[in-house]
């Protein structure tokens, strides 16, 4: 008999992690919600077995963790392999967003890398294993378009997502061959409660909606087992052209440095 999936989905109690955590349930994905706050997960929880008709062990578990601690990541990750035996889906949905450079104190630095990119290294260090024993798994990290070009007043949190870059392109890899995908999305705003802390740019109907990365995450859990997609950049529509392409950046950027080089390019 084939076993249920199962997914442990980080940030799932809110915002694009519950989103996602909709569309994994649809796909028969036992799901496993962790964030800080009980309280919160248990709304979920009961959100959404109401919403996708699930009842007793096919309700969601919650895990009430702060990823900032490390011990606590570790807890949360050996409570779930104890309880379940396998992992088929990581989804690391879990982040905060603090603004600043260097004027952050160095806690607050310190936090944000915690959170968006060492607790997702912590929960691939102790789950992959499992995955490669399985022979298959699919990790799906959340960094952000601040993680392919940062933005003046945002270092601390662009320093976090361009790690997590770094740690899912090595991710990708090193286990593209063993039967394990490893996908980073990387949205511009979304309509979620960060947004709305942050003061975004943009109004909430004109922002990326959550149920858009939950439709990003059905469309790489409809590929076949032969496809690998290393990351994907979601923008919104508004701002695109005041923002630049990433790539346009990156020229500008590569542009100001080599001025000469560029000056004498014939193309
Ligand atoms: N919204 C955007 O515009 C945007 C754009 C690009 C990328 N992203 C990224 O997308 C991901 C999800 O963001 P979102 O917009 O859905 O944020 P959100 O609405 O603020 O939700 C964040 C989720 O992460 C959990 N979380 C936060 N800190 C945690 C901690 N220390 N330990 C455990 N769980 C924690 C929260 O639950 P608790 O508070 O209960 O812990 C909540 O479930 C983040 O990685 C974010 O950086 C967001």
């Amino acid at each position: 008999m084939k076993e249920t999936p199962v997914a442990v989905v980080t940030g799932g109690s809110r915002g694009i992690g519950r989103a996602v955590a909709r569309e994994l349930a649809g796909w028969g994905y036992r799901l496993v919600l962790v964030a800080r706050s009980r309280e919160n997960l248990e709304a979920a929880r009961a959100e959404l077995a109401k919403e996708c008709g699930l009842a007793g062990v096919d309700q969601p578990d919650i895990e009430a963790a702060d990823l900032a601690d490390a011990g606590a990541v570790r807890e949360a990750a050996a409570a779930v392999t104890a309880r379940h035996g396998r992992v088929d889906l990581l989804f690391n949905g879990a982040g905060i967003s603090v603004p600043g450079s260097f004027e952050l104190d160095e806690p607050v630095f310190s936090r944000l890398l915690a959170v968006n990119l060492r607790a997702p290294f912590l929960l691939m260090r102790e789950i992959v294993p499992l995955m490669l024993r399985q022979g298959r798994g699919r990790i799906i990290n959340v960094a952000s378009r601040n993680g392919k070009v940062a933005v003046a007043g945002l270092g601390g949190y662009s320093a976090s997502k361009f790690g997590l870059m770094g740690l899912g392109e090595a991710a990708y890899r090193e286990l593209a061959a063993k039967g394990v995908s490893v996908t980073t999305i990387c949205p511009g705003w979304v309509n979620t409660d960060m947004a709305a802390g942050e003061g975004a740019s943009l109004p909430p109907e004109a922002m990326i909606q959550p149920e858009d990365i939950a439709r990003t995450v059905r469309w790489l859990l409809s590929l076949g087992p032969s496809v690998r997609v290393m990351d994907v950049l979601l923008e919104c529509a508004g701002d695109v052209e005041r923002r630049a392409s990433v790539e346009l950046a990156k020229l500008y950027a590569l542009r100001d440095r080599h001025r000469e080089e560029f000056d004498n390019l014939v193309l």
